[in-house]
């Protein structure tokens, strides 16, 4: 703006800015308004003299001295901000301590919500009786697929649009096939090698697919892997589980269905779907279930016996079911939030809504 105005009024500001700039206590800056700005001022005198010009300078000198009292004002108040903020951070260093001055406000953070449906869950399964567990998300091929039952040429790897990582140059061949874990389904062959049966575990976590990134699409998002291994396991604890944990969720007696499903490491496998708990009467249809009654909760199965067997379980004696909870659809049905973009967004307008 300064470079449009006319030499003399460039001169003003430039003086003013001085004198504002060089002011180090209120009085200061209270003597540039009133020598600029108050009635009798640069910019009244200024006006005034329009007056006295030819009609079609006038329009020009109006707007100079407009601009000039708007840049004085600005510059007056971006000062008095700055010698105040002065002033707050000398009574907090201890160089004196002024009792007027108003209190600095704490931002206080909260939870994101990803982490509060997740302790949700951990503490509902954990009243189940479940551990929780954790495991890395930079994986390597054979916990990811090869173990689940997924070989190297298996179909079912197109689903998983993996991110391979890259070691020092070496590619995947001779990294072990280092990947970003694709899903929580992992963290399963780690507890079988690591636990003896009977157990029953939820591992909550992140995990990461190549996806072309849209309201419904993340690259980066969070599922919940359930597994129950122990003697004797059948359908009908899967369906109790899933049951007994709806339950505790939205308070109130849930119907579940199981669809037919195909994962290479389940066998059964199913889509379990919840009556839509969002419903004014059940199974009526409303907006979060898209007037089905029927709301997709989770693919699980009993665990392929070949899956037990590479990872040395006894399938004589023991068989076991699986989950995989999708934490990231879960929080998007509990606070209606209808793009997935905003979990890992980072923006603080939204976050600050939790
Ligand atoms: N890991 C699967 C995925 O992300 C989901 C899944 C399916 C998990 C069946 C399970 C299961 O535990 O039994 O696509």
């Amino acid at each position: 703006m300064e470079t449009t105005l006319q030499p003399e009024l460039h001169q003003h500001l430039q003086d003013a800015k001085a004198r504002i700039d060089a002011a180090t206590a209120a009085e200061e800056l209270r003597a540039v308004e009133r020598d600029y700005i108050d009635k009798g001022g640069v910019v009244a005198g200024l006006l005034a003299a329009i007056t006295t010009l030819p009609p079609e300078q006038r329009r020009d000198a109006g707007q100079g001295a407009n601009i000039l009292k708007g840049a004085v004002l600005k510059a007056l108040g971006d000062r008095k901000a700055e010698l105040e903020a002065m002033a707050i951070d000398a009574a907090r260093s201890g160089h004196g301590f002024d009792p007027s001055l108003p209190g600095t406000s704490i931002r206080r953070g909260s939870l994101h919500p990803v982490t509060r449906v997740t302790r949700e869950l951990e503490d509902i399964f954990s009243s189940m009786g479940y551990d929780i567990l954790d495991g890395p998300e930079v994986e390597i091929d054979v916990y990811n697929f090869e173990r689940l039952n997924i070989p190297g040429d298996h179909p079912a790897r197109d689903m998983h649009d993996t991110f391979w990582c890259e070691v020092n140059g070496a590619e995947r061949d001779s990294n072990m096939g280092l990947l970003l874990r694709t899903h929580t389904s992992c963290v399963q062959v780690r507890t079988m090698e690591r636990l003896q049966p009977p157990f029953r575990v939820v591992v909550p976590g992140r995990v990461f697919r190549q996806e072309t990134v849209d309201a419904s699409h993340e690259h980066t998002f969070h599922q919940m892997e359930g597994l129950v291994v122990g003697e004797g396991l059948t359908v009908g604890h899967l369906i109790g589980t899933m049951k007994t944990f709806l339950r505790e969720v939205f308070q109130k007696e849930i119907e579940v269905r199981l669809r037919p499903g195909y994962f290479p490491f389940v066998e059964p496998g199913f889509e379990l779907d919840a009556r839509c708990p969002f419903c004014a009467t059940p199974g009526a249809g409303c907006r979060v279930c898209k007037q089905t009654g029927w709301v997709e909760l989770c693919p699980c199965g009993m665990v392929h016996p070949a899956v037990l067997q590479m990872s040395g379980i006894d399938t004589e004696k023991y068989t076991g079911f699986a989950f995989g909870l999708g934490l990231s659809r879960l929080v998007m049905l509990r606070y209606e939030i209808d793009d997935i973009r905003h979990l890992m967004g980072g923006d603080t307008r939204f976050l600050s809504q939790f």
